[in-house]
């Protein structure tokens, strides 16, 4: 008997039949999700092929870039995260996740800059250590979802610089451990912060995904925004963003992160005694963002997510 044909019951690969041949392949996987991942990837990116006829000189334009793209990754810059971002996977990931169903604050992206922990701070402390933009007081609340304070919950906050640049872009320029920081909510959930008022900046454009939004006539830009990682016990984490009201790019953020009930006015305040006791100069600027989570043992909102498996 000489050696089994390729394929699963001697099924030879064909144009046709690629998809089913290859997908059969993988029929013997123990693990039943890594089984059905593997099948559906086949399928698709299959249909994809055949879809657009992909000549060898795009396939080869496509495996450079997928290896330049990893090549650009390094302790401090995910290339691989910005490609998902801008494709739009990391938000359609997070958003199939976590659906909130209104009862809980959404979520957007982590992003590619969460590479460092936020260092615990205390309520109040300011965490613009390089004394550059607009000074900003952030308030908010942790809350359940019946709006039940989670005290003690630990709410991590990071943000780019007024340049534009998160501090693991400028080593060396920045202080360590700018804009970002830890902080425990108080016994009502309450917690509050000094900052700068966030400022729109481009993703970084000088590596491939960069020349993937050159050559598709795309800006690089995202929305000014504060990162928040909130978590409490026996309740579900939410990764999100707060937003700048009337930011250019909030219609038009690079890696599709923007969700409208995230988005919070800066209003000013003038007001040199409020400017004194918070320890900014005045007149300053204030946003209130009160974060809501679900509980641990809340079922997924919309019944189970479509087509995973149990
Ligand atoms: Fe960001």
């Amino acid at each position: 008997m000489p050696d089994a044909p390729s394929g699963v019951g001697g099924e030879l690969f064909t144009e046709e039949r690629s998809a089913e041949v290859v997908a059969a392949s993988f029929a013997g996987t123990p693990d039943p999700r890594l089984r059905q991942l593997l099948t559906s990837l086949v399928q698709h990116l299959h249909a994809f092929v055949k879809d657009v006829e992909l000549t060898e000189e795009e396939w080869g334009a496509a495996i450079a870039f997928l290896t330049r793209t990893g090549q650009t990754s390094d302790d401090v810059r995910q290339e691989v995260i910005l490609l998902s971002d801008v494709l739009g996977v990391s938000m359609l990931v997070e958003t199939i996740n976590h659906r909130t169903g209104g009862t809980s604050t959404e979520s957007t992206v982590l992003g590619p800059f969460h590479m460092v922990e936020s260092p615990p701070r205390q309520l109040g402390e300011n965490i613009a250590l390089d004394g550059k933009g607009e000074p900003c007081l952030v308030t908010g609340r942790v809350t359940g979802p019946d709006g039940e304070p989670l005290a003690g919950a630990l709410v991590d906050v990071w943000q780019a610089n007024d340049d534009g640049f998160y501090d693991v872009q400028q080593p060396g320029v920045q202080p360590e451990r700018n804009l970002r920081g830890l902080f425990t909510a108080d016994g009502d959930g309450r917690f509050w912060f000094r900052s700068i008022v966030p400022r729109h900046y481009p993703i970084p454009d000088d590596g491939p995904v960069g020349e993937l939004l050159a050559a598709t006539a795309r800006h690089p830009n995202r929305p000014a925004h504060v990162h928040f990682l909130v978590t409490a016990p026996g309740h579900r984490p939410v990764t999100t963003h707060l937003f700048v009201a009337g930011d250019p790019y909030i219609d038009s953020d690079a890696v599709f992160g923007v969700k409208e009930s995230l988005i919070r006015e800066f209003p000013v305040v003038d007001d040199p005694a409020r400017a004194a006791e918070v320890g900014l100069p005045n007149p300053f600027r204030t946003v209130h963002f009160d974060v809501a989570l679900l509980r641990a043992d809340q079922p997924a909102v919309h019944g189970a997510p479509v087509g995973r498996a149990s």
